[in-house]
């Protein structure tokens, strides 16, 4: 019979790497409450309109990517309906804010998520097709200071602080601005008439978006298409003096917060429901073409972190009040992928390794294992038939020390405790030990 395995795109998590998940949960949790960000969770599927008219039917999110079935009726009163599994979590935060008239306190909304997410792309190192995001989302009625440049600025500030905290180290934030509704319907224009001479000597994805949704060809990354997209009108010069005036606002704080930028007129993002401020925190470059492997960034061609920005007229779209917003969500996923590669978010060992001799001695080893690990200290155990050859072995891959625990050891209450990085064995009294395994100095 044949073996069954995780379906394409997916993937177990396994130990010791998980722990690195729970690190960069935590931090980030910690990050979004000193920033006074409260906790959302929104179910993993949907109704299939939400994305459509959210994200946008055109995009390639909706138009190919979502996992969506037909949920038949099981009882008289339920209808049949179309469900999706979320493939970005923006569009259900904004309807649970409506769902659960949080917009009518008046008070701005700050609410952050950590989840699964689906889309059926081609998997490839750093794309999945289940992989989990990290995002938070500030909204609110106008009155609430909600569309002010001083929240994009913050939300930039934050996102500058908690990739420093996580220890991610030569990343980039792009920054764009995609203008008001009216601004993009004349950029639009602009383009679609900058595409007529040009369009036929594009790639057949080019040709149709500039039918459909002209935006997306500053999307391309097909080479030859390069030199004629780079000759497009921008969309700097289609935004109003309000749009202006709002980035020019988002550019002066960050220069004020010294959060470094760098400004990239294509940067228009393949959700439909941004308005102003785009962004994009980028870690390592597309390697030159030709470049040898060793030259290659970690996350390859996906090398965006994160991504996100404002969303003004979302909540109109999805039938609630007028709540303008901005959020992002990071990719967990990229985010593991490029601590892995820095040594220093190597998972941690455990402090000691427990070696009864004996097993005799199995009981009195569970004792002082107990003992340390109310202490605080991260214990593996080993059992009293190995030998002590083998013992050291499995201790010196898994633990910083190993201590053996003998006949004499316990009626002495003089423990042998071998540090495996520097060599040394110490005789440390027993009700030394825990101190003395948590110092760094003992090693
Ligand atoms: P997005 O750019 O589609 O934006 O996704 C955000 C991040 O999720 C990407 O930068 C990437 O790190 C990660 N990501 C996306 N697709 C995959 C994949 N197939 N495999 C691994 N990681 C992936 C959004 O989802 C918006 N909801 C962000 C936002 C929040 N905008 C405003 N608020």
């Amino acid at each position: 019979m044949s073996t069954l395995k995780a379906v394409r795109g997916t993937r177990d998590l396994l130990p010791p790497e998980t722990a690195l998940w729970n690190r960069i949960e935590a931090t980030a949790r910690d990050v979004f409450a000193r920033y006074n960000f409260g906790e959302i969770r929104t179910p993993v599927f949907e109704e299939t309109a939400l994305f459509a008219r959210s994200v946008g039917e055109e995009t390639d999110i909706v138009s190919k990517e979502m996992y969506t079935w037909e949920d038949r009726a099981r009882a008289q009163s339920e209808k049949t309906q179309s469900l999706t599994l979320r493939p970005e979590n923006t569009a259900s935060v904004v309807r649970a804010a409506i769902e659960h008239n949080l917009f009518e306190s008046g008070q701005l909304q700050k609410l952050y998520y950590i989840g699964p997410q689906f889309r059926r792309e081609r998997p490839q190192k750093g794309r999945y097709r289940q992989f989990s995001q990290i995002g938070a989302e500030v909204i609110g009625p106008p009155s609430s200071g909600s569309e002010s440049p001083l929240r994009d600025a913050e939300i930039l500030e934050m996102l500058a602080t908690l990739l420093d905290e996580l220890g991610i180290t030569g990343w980039t934030l792009e920054l764009n601005s995609v203008g008001s509704a009216a601004d993009r319907e004349r950029y639009n224009q602009a383009l679609r008439a900058a595409l007529v001479p040009v369009v036929s000597q594009m790639c057949a994805d080019c040709q149709r978006r500039a039918q459909t949704n002209p935006l997306r060809v500053l999307d391309c990354k097909i080479p030859a298409d390069q030199p004629i997209i780079e000759k497009l009108p921008v969309i700097a010069d289609s935004l109003d003096e309000a749009s202006q005036a709002h980035f020019a606002a988002v550019t002066t704080a960050l220069d004020a917060a010294g959060v470094p930028y760098k400004l990239n007129h294509r940067l228009v993002r393949g959700l439909d429901y941004y308005t102003r401020t785009t962004f994009e925190f980028t870690h390592g470059g597309l390697p030159p073409h030709g470049a040898s492997s060793a030259g290659t960034p970690v996350l390859g061609a996906q090398n965006a972190l994160l991504g996100g920005g404002r969303y003004d007229g979302l909540s109109e779209m999805l039938g609630g009040p007028r709540a303008p917003g901005i959020g992002f969500a990071m990719g967990e996923d990229r985010l593991v992928l490029t601590l892995l590669a820095q040594e220093s978010a190597m998972p941690q060992m455990a402090d000691a390794f427990i070696a009864p001799l004996g097993e005799i001695l199995n009981a009195a080893a569970l004792v002082l294992a107990r003992e340390l690990r109310h202490q605080g200290l991260w214990i593996e155990l080993g059992e009293g038939s190995f030998r002590l050859k083998k013992s050291f072995e499995t201790a010196d891959k898994i633990a910083r020390h190993i201590v053996i625990l003998g006949e004499d050891e316990l009626k002495s209450g003089i423990l042998t405790v071998k540090n495996f990085s520097t060599g040394i064995q110490t005789k440390v009294p027993r009700s030394e030990l825990a101190v003395f395994l948590s110092t760094p100095a003992s090693e």
